[in-house]
């Protein structure tokens, strides 16, 4: 296993490259399960999860080749509708192959993805929109049975308690395109990547209407066929170096973004004093003189995204006064406190709320990465921290960022990997 050892204190400069966002590619690898037809997909970021994705792919009849950026997805001549344990457990958003499956095969077994550390993270509503669409579905022996007489229409409401549902929209929406008669999805989740998904289906020839609102529309047709398609920009990503380059009190060009994708995230960092330059797709973030607290509470989107709360109080840290950070989407998405308390933070949890008293100064400390984002946090509170922070298990930052080292190693910070 590698960790990463920042050495911190640099102030990061110059030019940094978005790659293209991970949320949006997943699930529009698994709709490639819809077509027989040929897939290509672009500007694809080199990941841990986009090789899962790959697997389970070519285990469920896919020749899939993957250069450059660029992905081809073409059929392999093997029928399989069953994805085992072993590859959807390490990663969720492969138990989007159900709809897919279900629509193309009429029948689909697939792994339940199990919880994480960021919580519980069931599958009701992924279960209770594919039965609308007129799916039997069992669980049995920790795999999900879903087998269908043939998928049709439905007016359904996909909310949850803790609002919409991402990937159970693209489930739904994957399985819908294909089924007969129309469906509606009220209470569907709006994120861009969501609407991105709707993008390529409609290149496939899915009939979409209110992709990126709560209420999408889609009227089933008899086959699908191949695509080219660009994922968008990775919001996160972008949202990231954003506050890599406030936290260094820096001066990042960040290039490849969409910032409409980022309003929430622009909006509280102007509320904190942020000074935030944009044009076409490209950002500058730097700070005017200082910056100030704020309160943050994640939401689904527009909303500001949970993916972005350990980076924002990563920043919060060292912001004088109190901030306080309320998760809304996982509850117990705070893995990060303890360790950015161990690098001399003072953050107070409270249930869903942490209580963030900024500090003058952070110090460098060993500390473990517990998930995705909460290790984007860990790396970014090393980057001020007076010392050297040593980031262990950094397999969960390969799973959703793109040469993170090397990106930030380009603007200037004392970065390195080593074997643990
Ligand atoms: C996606 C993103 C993830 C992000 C999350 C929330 C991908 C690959 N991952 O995950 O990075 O953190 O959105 O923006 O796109 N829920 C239920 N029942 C369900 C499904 C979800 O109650 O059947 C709950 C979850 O526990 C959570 C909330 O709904 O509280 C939102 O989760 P969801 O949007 O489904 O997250 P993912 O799609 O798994």
């Amino acid at each position: 296993m590698d960790k990463l050892v920042i050495e911190g204190g640099v102030r990061l400069k110059g030019e940094v490259e978005i790659s293209g966002s991970k949320n949006a590619l997943l699930p529009i690898l698994a709709a490639t399960l819809l077509t027989d037809e040929p897939c290509v997909v672009r500007h694809c970021p080199s990941l841990r999860d986009t090789n899962t994705m790959l697997k389970i792919l070519r285990v469920l009849g896919k020749a899939a080749d993957f250069d450059k950026g660029v992905i081809t997805a073409a059929a392999n001549g093997v029928t399989n509708h069953v994805a085992d344990y072993k590859l959807v457990s390490t990663m969720r958003a492969s138990f989007c192959v159900l709809g897919p499956l279900l629509a193309k095969h009429k029948e689909a077994k697939v792994s339940l993805p199990g919880g994480c550390i960021i919580g519980v993270r069931p599958v009701d509503l992924h279960l209770k929109g594919l039965r609308a669409l007129g799916s039997e579905i069992s669980v049995e022996g920790g795999y999900c049975i879903a087998r269908t007489r043939g998928l049709r229409g439905a007016h359904m409401y996909l909310g949850g308690e803790y609002g919409s549902s991402v990937l159970a929209t693209d489930n739904v929406m994957m399985a819908a395109a294909l089924a007969k008669g129309t469906t509606i999805i009220e209470s569907a989740a709006c994120e861009p990547e969501v609407a991105d998904l709707a993008e390529c289906l409609i290149k496939m020839g899915a009939k979409i209407k209110g992709h990126g609102t709560p209420t999408i529309e889609i009227e089933g047709v008899k086959r699908l066929k191949g695509f080219d398609h660009t994922v968008i920009p990775d919001r996160i990503e972008a949202g990231t170096f954003m506050i890599a380059s406030l936290i260094t009190r820096g001066d990042i060009l960040i290039k490849n973004v969409n910032p409409r994708h980022l309003m929430s995230v622009i909006d509280k960092l102007q509320e904190a004093g942020v000074q935030i330059r944009m044009s076409g797709s490209s950002m500058r973030v730097s700070i005017k003189s200082h910056i100030r607290p704020i309160n943050v509470t994640t939401l689904p989107y527009p909303g500001f995204p949970t993916d972005m709360q350990a980076q924002v109080m990563a920043l919060m840290c060292i912001t004088p006064g109190i901030s306080v950070i309320t998760e809304k989407i996982y509850p117990d998405r705070f893995m990060h406190v303890a360790e950015l308390n161990r690098m001399g933070a003072h953050i107070q949890r409270e249930g869903p709320h942490a209580i963030v008293e900024g500090v003058k100064q952070l110090s460098g400390a060993p500390v473990m990465a517990s998930d995705l984002r909460a290790s984007a946090g860990l790396v970014l509170a090393g980057l001020v921290a007076k010392g050297t922070t040593s980031v262990s298990r950094i397999y969960h930052l390969e799973r959703g960022y793109e040469n993170m080292e090397r990106k930030l190693a380009g603007l200037g910070a004392k970065i390195r990997r080593e074997k643990e």
